[in-house]
């Protein structure tokens, strides 16, 4: 091999190493770990409320929901069983592994006493 080339593959090398230095840098150490359940849980306060405490009768309660029968209709929902035009597009997001973590979060809350709101929520029209 010719200097020269031998140069051009030394920099190329080098180059490539400072690449993979820097995007290893640039990641942030929690990116690893797999998101929690309540994290999962908390993008479907929207609908259906602060930790699924729902104050609307369109969006079912998640709070206190058992933990099998979360698995099961996340899963129906996936599967098109039970047609959601929009719970099917968020369960298709999960993993059978992900929504075991939502299942034990929801699971593990108390149950929304019936005909009350739930007290981490404001009623409605008035501001946190
Ligand atoms: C844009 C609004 C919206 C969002 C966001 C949303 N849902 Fe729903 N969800 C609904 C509606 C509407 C229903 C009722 C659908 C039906 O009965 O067909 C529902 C129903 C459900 C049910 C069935 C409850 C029961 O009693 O049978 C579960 C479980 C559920 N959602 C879980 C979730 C989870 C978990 C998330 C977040 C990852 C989420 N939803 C986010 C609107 C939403």
């Amino acid at each position: 091999m010719q200097t020269k080339q031998l140069k051009y593959l030394t920099v190329a090398a080098a180059s490539v190493l400072i690449v993979s230095v820097a995007y290893a840098a640039d990641k942030p150490a929690e990116s690893t770990k797999e998101p929690s359940g309540a994290t999962f849980a908390h993008t479907c306060a929207a609908c259906h409320g602060t930790y699924g405490y729902s104050n609307d009768s369109a969006f079912p309660g998640l709070a206190g929901m058992d933990h099998q029968v979360f698995v099961r209709e996340m899963k129906r929902f996936r599967s098109k069983d039970r047609p959601s035009s929009i719970m099917s597009h968020i369960a298709d997001g999960y993993n059978d592994a992900e929504l075991e973590r939502m299942a034990a979060f929801f699971a593990a809350l108390p149950k929304k006493p019936e005909g009350k709101s739930a007290p981490e929520q404001p009623s409605k029209g008035e501001t946190p």
